[in-house]
């Protein structure tokens, strides 16, 4: 791998900030670039950085892909608009559910949404605006792990022999490329974004997709959505460096009020994590465990079985698929 990681040790993130606001202005020049804000940590974070360097030259767009967590594409955009950033919400729900219609297979699926995100969203943004350079927060790990062959995630593309202004039309600007997550965190900060941003869990760039095993279709994201705000009000305080519901493929037997309910399980999982490379499943207090079952199969009915995931990654990843 070329990329050299500049470690949060070496990183002034003031310094960081000047030099990559010149190299974004002096690479975009009187052109206009366009990017997707999800609301993590790192495409806010890069938001924030290109909006500084090319104020109005930057259309940024909230993409809602219907794989979202609850009210998030509202809740994101105003917050931006706050921040005297304008967001476009884009709604390419059908586009996302139609590619992911049929696909079980984990890094198929991957590929659906890379695809529909890099071949028909962005390239249709960047032909209405005429734009040439679309910026994204890939960060270190994402390539260090895509590299590596573990997972492919979605946001890489060079690394992976893909010329994306051969492909698609336009180049790509990854300034965060050499950080990892608290490096980041640093430049979020140093950026004055609200801790609600640069203290936010880490969220999949596939999004709840990630979080579903098996077919990906509207009902069943819905499912998980609901599991996940659960999950998170209940689990937010623990200060973990993640927490998430996965929907598995199989159902089970369960039994409601004295009859057989073949239902659904959703898998909690909750990390201690440094930079996301390698995890430990927090110690969570038995209680809370307790109320997780309780609420997610009183709250999201379809649910008959609750698990808790107890393994490390390795040989676990964070996310399910
Ligand atoms: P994994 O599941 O690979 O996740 O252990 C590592 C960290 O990266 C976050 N993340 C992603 N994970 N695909 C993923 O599987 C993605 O596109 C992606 N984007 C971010 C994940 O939530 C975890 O913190």
């Amino acid at each position: 791998m070329q990329i050299k990681e500049l470690k949060l040790e070496d990183l002034h993130p003031e310094e960081f900030i000047e030099r990559k606001v010149e190299e974004i202005t002096s690479i975009v020049g009187s052109g206009s670039a366009i990017n997707a804000l999800s609301g993590g940590v790192d495409s806010s974070t890069v938001t924030v950085l290109a909006h500084r360097a090319l104020g109005d030259q930057l259309k940024t767009h909230f993409i809602d892909n219907g794989l979202m967590r609850r009210d998030e594409p509202q809740r994101i955009a105003a917050l931006f608009e706050e921040l005297g950033v304008p967001v476009e919400i884009v709604d390419a729900k059908k586009q996302f559910f139609d590619a992911l219609k049929g696909i079980t297979d984990p890094e198929a699926k991957r590929e659906a949404i890379t695809q529909t995100f890099y071949k028909d969203v962005f390239r249709m943004l960047v032909k209405e605006s005429g734009a040439r350079y679309l910026l994204q927060g890939t960060n270190y790990t994402d390539v260090e792990e895509t590299v590596a062959g573990i997972k492919r995630q979605h946001n890489i593309l060079e690394q992976m022999g893909i010329d994306t202004k051969e492909a698609y039309g336009y180049t790509v600007i990854e300034p965060l490329i050499q950080l990892r997550k608290p490096a980041i965190r640093a430049v979020a900060r140093a950026l004055r974004l609200p801790e609600e941003i640069y203290k936010r869990p880490p969220f999949p760039g596939p999004a709840l997709a990630a979080r579903v095993i098996g077919e990906v279709t509207p009902e069943r994201v819905e499912l998980v959505r609901k599991a996940t705000k659960i999950v998170e009000e209940e689990l937010e305080r623990t200060g973990a460096f993640q927490y998430l519901a996965i929907l598995h493929e199989d159902k089970v037997t369960g039994m409601r009020a004295g009859k057989r309910d073949y239902g659904m399980q959703i898998e909690v999982r909750c990390w201690d994590s440094e930079d996301a490379r390698t995890g430990s499943p927090t110690k969570l207090p038995y209680e809370t465990l307790d109320i997780l079952a309780e609420r997610i199969t009183t709250e999201v009915p379809a649910v008959v079985s609750v698990t808790y995931n107890i393994t490390k990654k390795p040989p676990s990843t964070i996310e399910a698929v």
